[in-house]
């Protein structure tokens, strides 16, 4: 692991986000950029990709939830990159809304597809290129709904449980190699995503959006939405020297959310 002076000059970092082409992903893989570091950017959306690219990333085509798929993107990371030092995974989908009687199999597999089994297949297969930095560190999305129970979104708050789970284990397994494990829950995040998650639990709850919108502000104690920079702030902190002794920690950018609705 590198002792830079300047503790958050990342220049030369390798780095890949998965979902890195819009929303969350998008803005942690700018920050990154923006402070020196090489990102590899990867996308389950084509159309995203082709945006990500024209902006100067490298990026590629894959779904996180397809090992097949997984298994390649590693060999393009290692072309494209020369290796990799960070991986952030983020790809993250929202899953079904309702009552857990309401909640099909489908549903709540492909929550765990993408959510859990996308994580496990990304780390499991990029662990090798990671093994070969000395500044090496991964960096989980779960979410406030990882240590909250959320009424009604089950297969979501399950999966993300699921993510800090395999965070703390897999920080234990890896720390001795000096690879740093770490999780980051966001609360709700201002963005289209989290407009259409509102719109469906004012549909689950028959209560106008406007009402729901504002239950969802006042979660956090500062009764404001979080801003995918501030998510940012927080990945970029983790895979910084600033961070050496950072390994297994849920890290919590919600403003103090206590409760969930
Ligand atoms: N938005 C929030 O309020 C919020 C709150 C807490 C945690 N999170 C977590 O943060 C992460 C990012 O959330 P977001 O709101 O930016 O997501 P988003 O819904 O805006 O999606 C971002 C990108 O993910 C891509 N994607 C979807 N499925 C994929 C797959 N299988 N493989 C690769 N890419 C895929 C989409 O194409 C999209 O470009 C997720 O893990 C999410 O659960 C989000």
């Amino acid at each position: 692991m590198s002792n830079s002076s300047n503790k958050l000059d990342l220049d030369g970092l390798r780095v890949l986000v998965t979902a890195g082409a819009a929303g969350i992903g998008l803005a942690i893989a700018t920050e990154f950029k923006n402070l020196g570091a090489t990102v590899f950017v990867t996308d389950i959306s084509a159309d995203a990709v082709r945006a990500a690219q024209a902006s100067g990333f490298e990026a590629a085509v894959s779904d996180v939830s397809d090992e097949k798929q997984v298994r390649s993107l590693a060999t393009q990371v290692k072309d494209s990159l020369g290796g990799l030092d960070v991986l952030v995974n983020n790809a993250g989908i929202a899953g079904p809304t309702g009552p857990i009687e309401t909640i099909d199999s489908q549903g709540w597999t492909s929550t765990f597809d993408v959510n859990v089994h996308g994580q496990f297949f990304c780390i499991k297969h990029l662990l090798t290129l990671l093994r070969e930095s000395d500044r090496a560190s991964i960096i989980n999305l779960s979410s406030a709904a990882g240590r909250l129970g959320m009424a009604g979104r089950s297969p979501y708050s399950a999966s993300k449980w699921a993510v800090i789970g395999l965070t703390k284990t897999l920080a234990i397994e890896l720390g001795a190699e000096g690879i740093r494990v770490n999780a980051i829950c966001p609360g709700a995040v201002n963005g289209p995503r989290i407009q259409s998650v509102i719109e469906a639990k004012a549909t689950m709850l028959q209560r106008p959006v406007d009402e729901v919108s504002n239950l969802y502000h006042a979660q956090s104690s500062l009764n404001e939405l979080v801003e995918a920079s501030d998510i940012a702030n927080m990945a970029v902190f983790l895979a910084s020297p600033m961070a050496l002794r950072i390994n297994g920690q849920a890290m919590a950018v919600d403003g103090n959310t206590e409760k969930l609705y």
